[in-house]
């Protein structure tokens, strides 16, 4: 899905080549969102917090939902990407997993890897996402979307809503973002939609010009 064009300088996050320098060139949102994510990609290989962060979340299901099989636990991973979080839960024996991202690109990419039931393409913000009923997942987990590039802190409520109360909200946060999203997480859990499960920090990279660790959050929906 390509919602909409922007003005862009590729010498935005190093993407500037010699034939572009210095022009400003029309290209798509889903291109934008695509070479952002590609970024990623490419260290995918270099960074390794998304194993730690599933096996965490799988420990807390396991805590939350002890009658349930994994089978039964239905996950929603927002902003799915490629697929790679969903992959480490797959893993580890999540079969239930649906898949949720702005980029019909990216979606594509995701289901060449057979491990999602359902692949959602819609926005994340602060509007409800027809497609998904509310308390529709026992858990989402969201690794590398919770950025101010990608999801404002208002729709943080929308994951709450997709989420059953009692069950979790697990995301990966950069340690410098965490300020821009620190007064929504505390005012949800003040108003009572989620109380936190855990917050710990877990290893990124171990490339010298890479963050060392990441924050991973638990939150507990109570209210949605
Ligand atoms: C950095 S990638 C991370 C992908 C994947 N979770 C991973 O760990 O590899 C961020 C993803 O979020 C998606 N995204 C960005 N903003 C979004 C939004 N507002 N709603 C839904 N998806 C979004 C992008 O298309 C991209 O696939």
């Amino acid at each position: 899905m390509h919602t909409g064009e922007l003005r862009v300088s590729l010498h935005v996050r190093g993407l500037r080549n010699r034939s572009t320098a210095n022009k400003d060139t029309t290209i798509c949102l889903g291109c934008v969102l695509f070479l952002y994510c590609f970024e990623d990609v490419l260290q995918g290989a270099q960074v390794i917090f998304r194993k730690p962060l599933a096996e965490s979340l799988d420990a807390a299901i396991k805590q939350v939902f002890p009658d349930k099989t994994q089978s039964q636990i239905k996950i929603i991973d927002a902003g799915a990407g490629t697929g790679l979080a969903g992959l480490e839960l797959f893993k580890l024996g999540y079969t239930n997993i649906d898949a949720l991202d702005i980029s019909q690109e990216m979606l594509n990419e995701a289901k060449k890897k057979n491990i999602y039931k359902k692949l959602i393409c819609a926005p994340l913000t602060e509007q409800r996402i027809s497609e998904i009923e509310t308390g529709e997942y026992h858990t989402m987990i969201s690794t590398g979307t919770l950025a101010i590039a990608h999801v404002t802190p208002e729709a943080v409520e929308e994951m709450i809503r997709m989420v059953k109360p009692g069950g979790l909200v697990c995301f990966s946060m950069r340690l410098s973002h965490v300020k821009e999203y620190e007064e929504k997480m505390l005012e949800l859990e003040t108003t009572g939609k989620w109380e936190t499960f855990s917050k710990e920090k877990i290893p990124y990279s171990e490339k010298s010009d890479l963050p060392k660790e990441i924050h991973a959050f638990i939150f507990k929906v109570l209210q949605n």
